[in-house]
């Protein structure tokens, strides 16, 4: 059986792939171009991707011998599902080796936003010792309102609850409440009370734009935004206007409806905005935990023909037929 790694992947898990019996496998090592995955996708019987490769209709076409996509992730919004089921290959993700990476990547957009973090860094390395300008804020006894409260909606929960914070989460799916948690009822009764507000739900078309202008009209007078989740559950727009207004006091903003960021994206560069460019799950831990993980998902399916974590669940009646 053949893999294609077609984006930079774990050490760990190119350590368990050279150690397989029965496995080859392609790994350049970096990113690969459209040109470099369309040019040998053909041979391959699995593909093992990050964000980085987008596995499209076109590429999965050309994958004639594909059973099998891993993505060492969460997020599965760079592959075509529908095209996957229709051709009989399986998608698996790996839900929990990023979790705490994501939350604290939270929590540090949170602590940032705060105390001002990246604007003292800026003035001090630009030689100005400024002490007034930053004063800060606290998160003890602040609210916390988590939209989402799977894996990393917990973690973050747990986090901020050390940090003295009063955590609220809303999340429709929830299958049980967790112990101590505070869960309510609808979006508005945790906008109504939300200091910090921070996404932690996939984009849907429910969810897509859900923190627009009136969902920002109905949150607190100086509340802070954060987004290590999707760019698509904001519209950019509304956010930059009300940030402009004053009615939101800050946002914490590691993800982008357009990744790069358009460069007329309104935020970027916005005062009371924090960025970084789609950091959360880059931790050294994180990136080995979902590289072994989706390789040895990987190895599962195409040697043993089992499969975990899949993503189009549809698919495993069409292929035991
Ligand atoms: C994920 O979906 O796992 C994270 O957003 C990180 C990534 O895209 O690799």
């Amino acid at each position: 059986m053949h893999i294609l790694v077609s984006d930079p992947l774990g050490d760990s898990g190119i350590a368990i792939l050279e150690q397989q019996d029965g496995i080859t496998f392609d790994h350049p090592g970096t990113k690969m171009s459209r040109a470099e995955v369309m040019a040998v996708i053909g041979d391959a019987d699995g593909l093992i991707i990050r964000s980085g490769t987008t596995a499209d209709a076109e590429l999965l076409a050309a994958a004639t011998k594909l059973k099998a996509i891993a993505r060492a992730g969460v997020g599965v919004d760079n592959v075509d599902l529908a095209a996957a089921t229709e051709r009989g290959i399986v998608v698996m993700n790996t839900p929990s080796g990023n979790t705490i990476a994501t939350a604290e990547m939270t929590l540090g957009l949170m602590l940032a936003l705060a105390r001002h973090i990246p604007r003292a860094h800026q003035a001090l390395v630009e030689g100005r010792w400024e002490r007034k300008e930053w004063m800060g804020t606290e998160l003890n006894g602040k609210t916390l309102g988590l939209v989402g409260f799977g894996r990393v909606g917990q973690a973050v929960g747990t986090r901020a609850a050390a940090f003295g914070m009063k955590v609220v989460a809303y999340d429709p799916y929830l299958e049980s409440i967790p112990d101590g948690a505070t869960i309510v009822d609808n979006l508005e009764e945790l906008y109504a009370q939300a200091d910090y507000l921070s996404l932690h739900a996939v984009v849907t078309d429910e969810t897509r734009h859900m923190i627009n202008a009136d969902a920002i009209a109905s949150m607190k007078a100086g509340v802070r935004i954060i987004n290590a989740a999707r760019g698509s559950l904001i519209d950019t727009f509304a956010l930059a206007d009300a940030i402009k207004a004053g009615k939101v006091a800050g946002a914490g903003l590691d993800v982008y409806e357009t990744e790069p960021p358009d460069e007329n994206n309104p935020l970027i560069g916005l005062d009371g905005v924090v960025h970084t460019p789609h950091l959360g799950a880059s931790t050294l831990e994180a990136q080995d935990a979902v590289a072994d993980e989706a390789v040895r998902l990987m190895i599962d399916a195409l040697l043993n023909n089992s499969y975990v974590s899949v993503v189009n669940q549809e698919v495993l009646a069409q292929i035991s037929n």
